[in-house]
């Protein structure tokens, strides 16, 4: 999991010393023949909703092999990380007893030859760290963002219930700080949106750029948007017949959160199924920054991004 305490940087990023091991193993064994044309990858910012966005990815795109989101539906019963597996988290992370063994680890990604439905994974790695095959392949991404102080409060209360129990709390104010000079996971923050960013206006075909307060305020317009990127647009007659507010429904903060397997249960790579639902509202930050520590925060992302075009 990700409780260990030191962060390491890595091509201008901050990862756990276990996270590197993925991040390196992703990099040097996800070759091209484990990616299909029409497979999608989706990266986040970690705790910028990432589980509410593979819910809404795997719905949509595997809707007609399951249309019913009262029955028999997977979600009902599989958490979204196992159905849309993290790349340097799950799937190339090195067993804690094991040696690295490429053959293994390769021999682990799902395959995909005779199926019509792509391949879904995901990432919080940065551009920069993203495999060359990624890069190459004319596979689509979905990038999601949030704004930074509710990112800020979210993985702060994240982190601290991952800790071990006879571990302190990082405290809000060491954790702020660190925050502010970048050294938050996968972090510095805004450089880790900047970097998709830049290349979703360079080739919009390839990167579609979303943010998590944006979805909650017009969802239908959002999941809309992204099943037409993601080429399983929806029909007028799917529209009329309420299928989007269905998926939307079956992937809300309440339905999803209130499932049994979200309520217990615990991912293979350690952490418990319930920590990846707390609030799930836009503005939370308002409830534990002071006036002073969101200023700060805002005028610094605001420096960062600035002449960028990107806005929080
Ligand atoms: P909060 O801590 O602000 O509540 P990630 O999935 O990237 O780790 O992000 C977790 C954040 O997304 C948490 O934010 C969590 O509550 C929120 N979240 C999880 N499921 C959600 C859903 N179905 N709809 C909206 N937000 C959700």
């Amino acid at each position: 999991g990700w409780v260990a305490s030191y962060l390491h940087q890595y091509q201008g990023f901050w990862h756990t010393t276990r996270q590197i091991q993925g991040v390196l193993s992703c990099q040097k064994y996800f070759k091209s023949s484990s990616l299909n044309d029409k497979d999608i990858i989706l990266v986040s910012t970690p705790k910028s909703g990432t589980t509410w966005l593979k819910a809404i990815i795997f719905s949509l795109v595997n809707r007609s092999t399951f249309p019913d989101t009262k029955q028999n539906h997977p979600l009902l019963t599989t958490n979204p990380h196992v159905l849309v597996p993290f790349l340097e988290l799950n799937l190339f992370l090195p067993s804690k007893s094991k040696l690295v063994i490429p053959d293994l680890i390769s021999s682990s990604i799902p395959s995909n030859n005779n199926d019509s439905n792509p391949s879904l994974f995901s990432t919080h790695l940065p551009y920069v760290s993203l495999p060359d095959s990624i890069k190459t392949s004319p596979c689509k991404l979905v990038y999601l963002c949030r704004n930074p102080k509710d990112v800020f409060i979210s993985l702060w209360h994240f982190t601290n219930r991952l800790r071990p129990q006879n571990l302190a709390k990082n405290t809000m104010e060491e954790s702020f700080e660190k925050f502010c000079n970048g050294v938050s996971l996968y972090g510095p923050f805004w450089d880790h949106s900047l970097g998709y960013w830049e290349v979703s206006l360079e080739c919009p075909e390839k990167v579609l750029f979303l943010n998590y307060d944006k979805i909650k305020k017009e969802p239908f317009l959002h999941v809309k948007k992204l099943a037409e990127f993601l080429g399983f647009p929806f029909s007028l007659e799917e529209e009329a017949n309420g299928d989007v507010a269905r998926i939307l429904e079956l992937c809300s903060f309440d339905n999803l959160s209130n499932l049994v397997v979200n309520k217990s249960g615990r991912l293979s790579s350690g952490e418990e199924n319930k920590t990846f639902f707390r609030r799930g509202e836009v503005g939370d930050w308002i409830n534990y920054m002071t006036p002073e520590m969101a200023e700060r925060l805002d005028s610094l992302v605001e420096k960062k991004l600035h002449g960028s075009g990107l806005e929080f």
